[in-house]
């Protein structure tokens, strides 16, 4: 049996992997093997594209078509590895950062995107989608204290529609957990952890 794949989701500065670490610290004492990646750049092809990705101005579609190559390299060589040897993958970003700032944010075509998902993903979906929802004026507030790059630079219209994208992939997708991402570092994770044992049961029922 494969283990549990989850990813965590949100606009820049929400707290994604603030608590991405701590989940994956909790997860672990209940004696689980747990591996933190992130998109863009979990594999070793992904962190040179991270680089260009960041960097380099580009077209929408090949920005895109960077992330999907990213994206397919990770699901290859560590997320499909790392769940068929046993090992919890929580993942900081993956399919629904492109449908939310490519598609929703660039104006990529949305049925486009999924259809490339749908190739990768070789049929892998999240168990659990944590979205950690903050407003653009917080993000921007979060962001001021940090180096930012290509993508974070974009501002609040863009980040708006970023948003408004991730709350109706979230209103789609019964995987989706929304949490507000003003509360406390502390709330969060017990409410993140909590959410993950109450689903883990129903994965581990619905697996047997
Ligand atoms: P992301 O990975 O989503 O960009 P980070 O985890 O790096 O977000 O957090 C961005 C900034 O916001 C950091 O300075 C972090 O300390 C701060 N932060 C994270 N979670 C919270 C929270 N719940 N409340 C206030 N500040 C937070
Ligand atoms: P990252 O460095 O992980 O930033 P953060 O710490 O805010 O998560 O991601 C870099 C940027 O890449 C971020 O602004 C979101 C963007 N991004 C996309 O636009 N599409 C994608 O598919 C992914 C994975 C990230």
């Amino acid at each position: 049996m494969r283990e549990m794949f989850i990813t965590v989701e949100g606009i820049d500065g929400s707290g994604k992997s603030t608590q991405a670490r701590i989940l994956k610290d909790n997860i672990e004492k209940t004696g689980l093997k747990v591996l933190l990646t992130r998109e863009p750049g979990g594999s070793s092809i992904g962190g040179i594209i991270r680089k260009a990705l960041l960097t380099k101005k580009m077209d929408s579609l090949t920005e895109f078509l960077l992330f999907a190559s990213d994206r397919n390299e990770h699901i290859e060589s560590i997320i499909l590895p790392s769940i068929h040897n046993g090992t919890v993958v929580i993942s900081d970003r993956f399919t629904d950062s492109s449908l939310a700032y490519q598609g929703y944010g660039r104006g990529v075509e949305i049925k486009f995107i999924n259809s490339v998902h749908n190739t990768i993903t070789k049929g892998l979906s999240p168990d659990i989608s944590f979205l950690i929802d903050i407003s653009p004026q917080i993000s921007i507030e979060r962001m001021k204290v940090m180096q930012l790059d290509r993508i974070e630079q974009e501002g609040m219209e863009f980040l708006k529609r970023v948003r408004k994208g991730y709350l109706e992939i979230a209103r789609k997708e019964s995987r989706f957990v929304v949490i507000d991402g003003l509360k406390s570092v502390d709330s969060i994770a017990n409410q993140m952890f909590a959410t993950y044992l109450a689903r883990r049961k129903q994965w581990i029922k619905e697996k047997s």
